[in-house]
């Protein structure tokens, strides 16, 4: 989703800002822009429909400037095209600003101050930088003034960065609701939505918190809250190794990222296990989640799905009642809450806006809550009461992978540590049996090509397809659907296996794929039915069975694990499936279309 950078120093900005935007490309965008101004006033614009490699080509070289701001967009009001690409700029010239997030009041505004003033976009964000030149030139305020105002008029979520061109050794910036930092460096100072953006420049940041403004220039950083009063704040050293930015020798990052898991199993082990080899988590955390009467798990997409896994680790080990909810259902339709709730939030980013949104409603009610994500310092890591960190390294493919598998691993621990506080768990197997899981992933990673056939035989030029799958392995439906959908666009369905003969099965045709997911023995022979029922109808079927369950004429075995685990290696197969139907597709598998890999707006 939008990406912010901006830079104010003593280098060439234009450059800078290019490499961040480029780090920022994984959130998914659909334009980008610069603008650059130099001491003497003279300024550069630079838009671009499309990638940064676009957008490099329309910079002129010679464009040198110390100080400018930079984005991506995705778009929200308005197509994706030169005019609404960011950065905006006043009537006037002077003023020019990025902007993430979206402006809920922006028609109002218009109508109210800028009745008289052309537009040239579709954008909420022009309303906000003519508002700026309309109060600086009716009111005659200073730049700063007039920032404060505007700001204090938006309703809804922004990070914004702005320029006066009468000030160019000046960047403000603000935010609410949308994420942005403060990069502080060595005779300049960097802004940016995301610190992977410019850990090339500096690895000391400082977090802003909602209603705040900043004003920055190459060797200060004032920020001031709502009520003028300046805030001291400590910078925090972000933890990010560039070479995990790295693809290294692989085609993709997804690619990559998959065969990361077994090796991030076994971080994750090693993170949470104290010297004895025993896993130890917070005791405030664990007194909070056993004195509650109900956990509610609350996320979007693969954390969503990640989320039924760990209802189902949480139910049996610590026999808590657990809800899985939708985080963009859940803040505006609260189910009637239990007298004792405890909130988890999954998220990959920590910055989803959806997710966001409940949780600030879960604080106003003052519940216990915590997140599980894979970013130090993430908006929901912060305004959470706990944090538990997947220990995943950064995930730059849009479509999760590692960060699902991180995200049960974690769960699992959370749900053993805690049944051993309940009594309901005497032995610890969980470590144990993770270490089996990371065996098993590296197994199926190595059969990876078999898995290309597959997509070949079954999947390359189908128009849709079912996973379906009954108990735990219904729930890896559901994301192996997912994957499949976003990186290949087939139109795939996740099913509950015994429900397909409820009324979806008339979609069954003459080659229609159906894959079946069986690990679990109590149910496998239920979901064979079902299997055979789809099959009798012209279904072009494949089954993913594991060790101990296979029949003669199953597509793959999976390695035997810990029953509860095992989400953790039949998800596997599934991602690399839609990873090389997508690659057979021609589809750019790290950049889905329409897609974004940090979702920002509500
Ligand atoms: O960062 P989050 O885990 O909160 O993101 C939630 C979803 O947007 C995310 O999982 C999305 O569904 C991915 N593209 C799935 O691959």
């Amino acid at each position: 989703m939008c990406g912010i950078v901006g830079y104010i120093g003593n280098r060439d900005a234009k450059d800078i800002l290019l490499q961040g935007l480029e780090k920022l490309e994984y959130r998914g965008y659909d334009s980008a822009g610069i603008f650059v101004i130099d001491e003497n006033k003279r300024s550069y614009l630079f838009k671009e429909q499309g990638r940064i490699a676009a957008l490099r080509k329309v910079v002129d070289s010679t464009a040198a400037a110390a100080s400018g701001i930079g984005h991506t967009r995705w778009a929200t009001h308005g197509v994706p095209s030169i005019e609404n690409a960011h950065p905006h700029q006043s009537a006037n010239g002077r003023f020019t600003l990025v902007h993430n997030g979206v402006i809920e009041n922006y028609q109002e505004l218009k109508q109210t101050y800028l009745a008289n003033t052309h537009l040239t976009s579709d954008t909420d964000t022009e309303i906000i930088v003519q508002l700026i030149a309309h109060l600086v030139e009716k009111n005659t305020v200073s730049t700063l003034e007039a920032f404060k105002e505007t700001a204090a008029l938006l309703r809804g979520s922004y990070a914004l960065a702005l320029i006066d061109k009468e000030q160019p050794e000046i960047i403000y910036a603000a935010k609410n609701k949308s994420p942005l930092l403060v990069g502080k460096g060595d005779g300049f100072n960097v802004i940016c939505s995301d610190a992977m953006a410019m850990i090339q420049e500096t690895n000391q940041f400082i977090e802003l918190t909602d209603g705040e403004i900043v004003t920055l220039s190459r060797d200060t950083i004032t920020i001031e809250n709502q009520l003028n009063e300046v805030i001291e704040r400590e910078a925090y050293t972000a933890e990010i190794n560039l070479n995990d930015l790295d693809k290294g020798t692989y085609p993709y990052y997804m690619a990559k990222e998959m065969d990361e898991q077994p090796a991030v199993i076994r971080k994750i082990i090693q993170a949470y296990q104290n010297d004895e080899g025993v896993f130890e988590l917070d005791k405030t955390i664990l007194a909070k989640l056993i004195a509650s009467d109900r956990i509610y798990i609350v996320a979007c997409g693969t954390s969503y799905n990640a989320g039924w896994v760990g209802k189902q680790l949480l139910e049996k080990l610590t026999h808590i009642p657990t809800e899985v909810h939708l985080s963009s259902e859940f803040g505006h339709n609260m189910p009637l809450l239990t007298k004792k709730p405890f909130f988890i939030f999954l998220s990959q980013s920590g910055e989803t806006a959806d997710s966001r949104q409940v949780l600030v409603k879960v604080n106003e009610m003052g519940h216990p809550s915590l997140t599980l994500t894979n970013v130090a310092g993430s908006t929901l890591s912060r305004e959470a009461e706990f944090t538990l960190l997947l220990h995943a390294g950064p995930e730059i493919a849009v479509a999760s992978t590692k960060a699902y598998t991180a995200q049960i691993a974690v769960l699992a621990i959370l749900a053993e540590v805690a049944g051993k506080e309940t009594g309901l768990v005497v032995q610890d197997s969980i470590g144990h049996d993770l270490g089996i899981v990371a065996s098993g992933m590296e197994s199926i990673l190595s059969e990876k090509h078999q898995i290309e056939q597959m997509a070949a035989d079954y999947l390359s030029i189908s128009r849709n397809a079912f996973y379906i799958g009954r108990g735990v392995d219904y729930y890896v439906a559901m994301e192996a659907s997912l994957k499949l959908k976003e990186v290949s666009y087939v139109q795939t369905e996740g099913f509950a296996a015994g429900e397909l003969k409820h009324g979806t099965i008339a979609l069954i045709e003459e080659g229609t794929p159906v894959i079946a997911v069986i690990t679990d023995e109590g149910i496998a022979g239920h979901t064979r039915g079902n299997v055979q029922e789809v099959q009798a109808r012209g279904a072009n079927t494949m089954v993913f069975s594991m060790e101990g369950l296979e029949q003669l004429g199953d597509q793959f075995i999976l390695p035997k694990v810990n029953p509860l685990l095992t989400p953790l290696v039949s998800v596997v197969p599934t991602q690399l499936l839609a990873y090389y139907t997508s690659l057979q597709r021609g589809n750019d598998v790290d950049k889905p279309r329409n897609l974004a890999k940090s979702v920002t707006v509500e």
